[in-house]
């Protein structure tokens, strides 16, 4: 339907953000500025402790540092009432006290419809709830009291049982006097062929009602009491409020648990949702029936920003998982991952939980992959790469998987993990044959050490250029915006440098940016403050000049770009000896080594900054390292010729 011209912008001057969101969060008193609308808490959207979720009162938007949802009153009440665009302007209008414009009969009509359906599905709910305690209903009982549920649990989940008649749950809504043609919209029986009466879906089957992120019921599994029947499970067909590929078993109550704080766990069944949920594993959810769709996994990143995967240790679990990683790659975001969590083999989670027990369950938790290994171990699983043709055909799928992620930054890390595992499984010196997939999982160098190189020493010099940039930036917010680019990607050197660059990104160009930095990260930025190099940089010593910082801050990085592009093209070069020494690695030492040379060169411009820049051709310890390794590399290689 059509709104008034001008509806839209007179709601949103009406209404105050902040109000419509400060129903569903707690605001962080001690960040937010009521006076300025501008207001903190934390994120509605995704899991966390801190308050990351931001509310521009005065634009009327909102945007999460955290998992990046943003959007305005609409939206933020679509998304957290999971209405449709009319339904939320309405809510908004109502509480606005505007007059909400009449809608379109055909819209409203749709709208009832909907209610109607729930209406009957409820009914459905109670129906087979109750035939679960008839004497009917003796083998089901046995079967899921087999199956290790208790009276409780049978309650809490809302189990139920469908007879073995034709008509049973048809004749029943019918006496009641629900309409034929809503039983059969929800999906609950079906038109004969034969011209009789139409006849219930669900035959004598143990029933899991299927609810929306509201509650409401919008679908039934049905797990077949006859193990004959073709169909193990049997899933409502899609209707008017079901749509299978947007929905997930226990959303709703997930969604709680892992607001507070429990980790989202993705299972393969009902019956492993459940498993898992009255084992204490509060925030569980399935797909329902089909491989996870696009929809599923955005409404699992709404709820967590690191579910975790819990395939069933068998080929089409794995399979699943790899296709998986297909559908994730192109949607990766900062803190929106994945991570796998691989059940032995032959096990679902239901059967590890009734095996092994909870602390087995822990564990396989505990281990769980993060996305880009079993990312490469799909590539390298099986393969022999014992000839440059081959490495080089394993280097292109991985090149091209990587290139499916969208975000610049992951990326970079993506490929400086695949980077290190590269390293690892082509180094000489690695000891005998493991299958990849039996291995125990190699630990992912966090981002900073992703450079082999930049981690075989801590370069001490780095570590100051960071704190120049660091402490010229907090003290010159202003510059801040020119640089956020370089600061999101730049590999910081400690865990308080990372921890300031992410204040400064999320806190952005903001008057009293350092006082907020002090109350978050007070420590670090008295380090990062303390040394005598920090002390005396021009911006540092007098802030204010904003073209003096911007052009310290750009000279720092540029330096350390120099510096680590340096140390990569010997890495680079290292790594290329994968069996052959060639005229090509000649010729990429003899760049790296002008490239440190002009290095080292601007270093002993600012000499006088930096009293430990190493004086002259003299090299680093990082790039000795790196020499004395690459000198190594070749030895071995030419004994190994040799022998030939
Ligand atoms: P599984 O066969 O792994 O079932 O199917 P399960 O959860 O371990 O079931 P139990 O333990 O034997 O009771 C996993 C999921 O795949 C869907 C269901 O959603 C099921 O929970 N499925 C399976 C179907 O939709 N139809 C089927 O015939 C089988
Ligand atoms: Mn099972």
């Amino acid at each position: 339907m059509s709104l008034p011209p001008g509806f839209l912008d007179e709601l949103r001057t009406r209404i105050s953000l902040s109000d419509v969101v400060g129903r569903k969060v707690m605001w962080d008193s001690r960040k937010s500025n009521q006076a300025k609308g501008d207001m903190w808490a934390p994120c509605p959207f995704h899991q966390e402790k801190t308050a990351s979720f931001h509310v521009d009162d005065r634009k009327g938007f909102y945007y999460c540092f955290g998992c990046h949802a943003k959007g305005d009153a609409i939206s933020f009440v679509r998304e957290t009432e999971n209405v449709g665009f009319m339904e939320a302007v309405e809510i908004i209008a109502r509480e606005a006290g505007m007059p909400v414009p009449k809608r379109d009969p055909a819209a409203q009509a749709k709208a009832d419809k909907r209610t109607q359906l729930a209406e009957v599905m409820e009914q459905a709910v109670q129906y087979y709830r109750l035939q679960l305690k008839t004497a009917a209903a003796g083998a089901a009982r046995d079967y899921l009291a087999g199956r290790g549920l208790s009276e409780a649990a049978l309650d809490r989940w809302e189990i139920g049982f469908a007879p073995d008649g034709w008509q049973g749950l048809w004749d029943h809504l019918t006496g009641k006097g629900v309409a034929g043609d809503l039983i059969m919209a929800a999906g609950l029986a079906k038109d004969s062929q034969k011209g009789g009466k139409p006849y219930d879906t669900f035959r004598n089957r143990i029933m899991f009602p299927i609810r929306d992120a509201r509650k409401r019921s919008i679908a039934f599994g049905g797990r077949s009491m006859d193990p004959s029947d073709n169909a193990k499970y049997l899933n409502s067909p899609e209707t008017e409020l079901f749509d299978k590929g947007r929905s997930l078993y226990n959303h709703g109550p997930a969604r709680e648990a892992a607001g507070k704080g429990a980790p989202l766990i993705v299972a393969e069944g009902y019956m492993d949702v459940i498993a898992l949920v009255e084992a204490g594993f509060a925030a569980c959810v399935a797909p329902l029936g089909t491989a996870i769709t696009e929809s599923q996994l955005q409404m699992m990143w709404r709820v967590s920003p690191e579910p975790v995967i819990a395939l069933d240790g068998d080929r089409a679990g794995l399979q699943a998982a790899l296709r998986l990683i297909d559908l994730a790659l192109p949607l990766l975001e900062a803190g929106q991952s994945l991570r796998f969590a691989l059940m032995p083999e032959g096990l679902d989670p239901d059967d590890v939980l009734k095996q092994q027990g909870k602390g087995a369950m822990q564990r396989l938790l505990d281990g769980a992959l993060p996305m880009v290994q079993l990312l490469w171990r799909r590539e390298v699983e099986g393969g022999v790469f014992d000839s440059p043709e081959r490495k080089a055909a394993l280097d292109k799928k991985l090149r091209a998987a990587i290139a499916k992620i969208k975000d610049p930054s992951i990326r970079g890390h993506y490929g400086e993990a695949i980077k290190q595992m590269r390293w690892e499984l082509f180094a000489p010196k690695r000891s005998g044959k493991k299958g990849p997939w039996k291995d125990k999982p190699a630990p992912v160098q966090p981002s900073t050490k992703s450079s082999l190189l930049v981690s075989a020493g801590q370069g001490a010099e780095e570590h100051l250029r960071e704190a120049v940039i660091l402490a010229t930036l907090v003290l010159n917010p202003g510059v801040l915006p020119d640089f956020e680019g370089e600061l999101e990607r730049l590999d910081f050197t400690s865990p308080e440098h990372r921890h300031l660059r992410d204040c400064l990104l999320r806190f952005g160009a903001d008057e009293d940016l350092r006082a907020r930095i002090e109350t978050e990260a007070g420590a670090a930025l008295a380090s990062v403050l303390a040394p005598r190099h920090v002390q005396i940089s021009p911006a540092v010593r007098n802030p204010g000049d904003a073209e003096v910082a911007a052009m310290c801050v750009a000279e720092e990085l540029a330096k350390l770009a120099a510096k680590r592009g340096v140390l990569r093209e010997i890495e680079e070069a290292v790594e290329d000896i994968g069996g052959v020494v060639d005229e090509g690695l000649t010729w990429r030492l003899k760049q790296a080594a002008e490239a440190r040379d002009k290095a080292v060169r601007s270093e002993n411009e600012d000499k006088a900054m930096f009293d430990t820049a190493p004086s002259g051709a003299q090299m680093d310890r990082d790039e000795r390292n790196a020499f004395a390794r690459l000198l190594g590399e070749i030895e071995q290689n030419s004994g190994a010729k040799a022998k030939k």
